[in-house]
């Protein structure tokens, strides 16, 4: 959407004062919850958002079980104070939408062949949202599927770029997801950069698509780092106890 908004100014830095490649202030906890099998809470940037993992355990009704592997079914919600107009509770069309993406993309990394006719339950709750929901939610969801020690190939993450001001910039804020350019979610496995997620919202030419791929890629990196420290932080101290 074009507006005459300045989201970037002289100096080139950005409404909250980012540089361009700049992400928002992350922070991740491993476990607060006591009673799923793993779970995770991130705060990144306005947006505040918990996972939980139960399972892997008998998918139910047997119908939806799979001979051969594990069914990943990621539910992502929006809490009804969540956004400023109160959002109605319940599923609508970008929910719907959000939880299939996840769910391919987490199906994808996770060893699902070794849980034939079980299943994965992974619940995204959005708190508190600020622009780059699903990004945030996958990342927590992949820290609360190691928490739960679900085996994986790797653990994903996710990142934004977009582009505001004609500029390609990386994990666009609220202003710049309204009144940017365009919005390019991306998920990747980090050890080998497979993309698992890439959508796209408004326009970019091919060049810059390249660019915002990329950036988000860097930024998945940065992201990717804090969920280790994150789970090593929860892990090394449960270690430490143990001895
Ligand atoms: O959150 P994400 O960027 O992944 O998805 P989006 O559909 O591009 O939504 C962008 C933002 O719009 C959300 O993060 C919310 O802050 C806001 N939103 C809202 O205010 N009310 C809704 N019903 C849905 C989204």
């Amino acid at each position: 959407m074009k507006s005459d908004i300045k989201l970037i100014d002289k100096e080139g830095k950005r409404l909250d004062g980012r540089k361009r490649d700049e992400l928002r202030p992350i922070k991740i906890e491993v476990g607060p919850l006591y009673r799923a099998d793993g779970s995770c809470y991130i705060e990144w940037g306005g947006n505040k958002i918990l996972a939980a993992v139960y399972g892997p355990r008998e998918a139910l009704p047997r119908h939806i079980q799979h001979p051969l592997r594990a069914v990943v079914n990621a539910r992502y919600n929006m809490a009804s104070f969540s956004v400023e107009d109160r959002k109605r509770p319940g599923p609508d069309r970008r929910s719907t939408e959000i939880s299939k993406v996840i769910s391919e993309a987490l199906e994808y990394v996770i060893l699902t062949e070794q849980f034939p006719r079980a299943m994965i339950d992974i619940n995204i709750e959005v708190l508190d949202a600020e622009a780059g929901t699903r990004c945030a939610g996958l990342t927590a969801a992949a820290v609360a599927l190691a928490d739960a020690g679900i085996p994986m190939r790797d653990i994903p993450v996710a990142c934004a770029a977009g582009k505001i001001d004609g500029q390609v910039v990386l994990d666009l804020g609220k202003e710049e997801d309204n009144f940017g350019e365009a919005d390019l979610p991306v998920a990747i496995a980090p050890r080998t950069d497979e993309i698992i997620l890439l959508q796209m919202d408004g326009h970019l030419t091919v060049k810059e698509f390249d660019e915002a791929i990329e950036l988000a890629i860097k930024g998945a990196h940065v992201v990717s780092e804090l969920q280790k420290k994150a789970l090593l932080a929860k892990y090394a101290v449960a270690k430490e106890v143990k001895q």
